[in-house]
Formats: structure tokens, C-alpha cells, sequence
């Protein structure tokens, strides 16, 4: 080899392991970067949503285990609330109705925020109202303030005390929960029954 050629050959080296260098760093940090998206959506996933024991209308103990493998429509109220709760029941209740055949796929879940009241008998008589397709669920005071809190649903009871008539305070959102019971979107009081089956349909 001729000094020009190896001058030349030395370059032309040095340019092609800048090139593999720059090829590899780019894909490291897109591949680093979609990494990073992931982890930090499903970190914001885990907020919402968790472990809890209840009962259902019939007393028997039921965990978040029962509801995997399906959607969940996830929904705090309590059984004396005047307006809020009934009609997001109605709403849950259509919803469950439009869906069809998709219905199967799909487990509303009503979680009262008013255990004192919401006894699994009460609850029972209650749902009659709605689609025998929603699980209604109660536990005791510690349960059900555990189970809200992992909801992040604020519940507050207004009354002096001495009256049974009091009303509860209370976050009213439908949660969409994934099979696995993970958080993907909710929904705030007032939403159109046809945006709630579009969305469940879209992530069916
Ligand atoms: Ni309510």
C-alpha cells in the first residue's frame, strides 16, 4: 500500500465506525426513550385502582380477583344519594344495555361509599332499580375507606350526628378499568352514554 492509500483506507475506517457508533446510539436512545414512556404511564397506571375484600349483596366475600379477565366499570355512590348516584346507575345501566354481545366483556361495579346504611340486604333491594349486569359491593367502614382511598374517590359524610337521614359527600366518576384491573380512562358525572360504550368498544 501506497502513504495516499493508507491515509486513504484509515478514513475511510474512522468514517464507518462513526457511522455504526451514531446508528447504535441513536437506536439505544430511541429504545431508551419508549422505555421510559412505558414505565411512567404504567407507574401513572398503578395510582388508580387496587387490591380490596368485600361483600356483595348476598354477603359473600369478593376480591378484585373476581373481575379479572373482564373490564371494569367501576362506580362509588351510596343507595340514599337523591339525584347523583341513581342516575349514573341509569346511565351504567345503558351503557350495559348498548353494548350488545359486548356486554360479556364488560363488569360494572357499584362500591358504596355509606357501609352503615348499604348493608348487602339493602344494597340487594337497591339494584333491582338497574341492570342485574352491575355487582354491588359493601365491607366494613376500614374496607371501604381502604378501597376508595386506592380509587382516590373522597367521601364524606354531612350530618350533625343524631339524624339517619344524612347525606355523603362523594367523588361520583366511572373508572375504566382494564382486565387486569389497571386504570385506562374515566369517566366524569354527565358523560353521554354513547362516549362511555365508543371508548369501551375502542379498547375492547
Ligand atoms: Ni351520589
Amino acid at each position: 500500500m501506497t502513504q495516499g492509500t493508507r491515509i486513504f483506507f484509515a478514513v475511510f475506517v474512522i468514517i464507518i465506525i462513526s457511522l455504526i457508533a451514531g446508528v447504535f446510539l441513536f437506536s439505544y436512545r430511541v429504545t431508551h426513550d419508549a422505555v421510559e414512556q412505558r414505565t411512567s404511564v404504567s407507574s401513572g397506571a398503578a395510582a388508580i385502582g387496587g387490591p380490596f375484600q368485600l361483600v356483595d349483596t348476598t354477603n359473600t366475600p369478593v376480591t378484585e380477583a373476581n373481575f379479572q379477565g373482564k373490564l371494569q366499570l367501576v362506580y362509588f355512590g351510596f343507595t340514599f344519594c337523591p339525584d347523583i348516584c341513581p342516575t349514573d346507575l341509569l346511565v351504567i345501566s345503558n351503557v350495559m344495555e348498548k353494548l350488545g354481545a359486548d356486554a360479556e366483556n364488560v363488569k360494572p361495579i357499584f362500591i358504596t361509599v355509606d357501609p352503615e346504611r348499604d348493608t348487602p340486604e339493602h344494597l340487594k333491594t337497591y339494584m333491582e332499580n338497574f341492570s342485574p349486569t352491575i355487582t354491588a359491593l359493601t365491607g366494613s367502614p376500614e374496607a371501604i375507606a381502604a378501597v376508595a382511598k386506592e380509587y382516590k374517590v373522597y367521601y364524606k359524610r354531612i350530618d350533625d350526628g343524631k339524624t339517619k337521614d344524612y347525606l355523603v359527600d362523594h367523588t361520583a366518576i366511572k373508572y375504566l378499568m382494564d382486565r387486569n384491573g389497571q386504570f385506562i380512562t374515566h369517566f366524569p358525572a354527565g358523560t353521554d352514554v354513547d362516549v362511555i360504550v365508543k371508548k369501551i368498544k375502542e379498547v375492547m
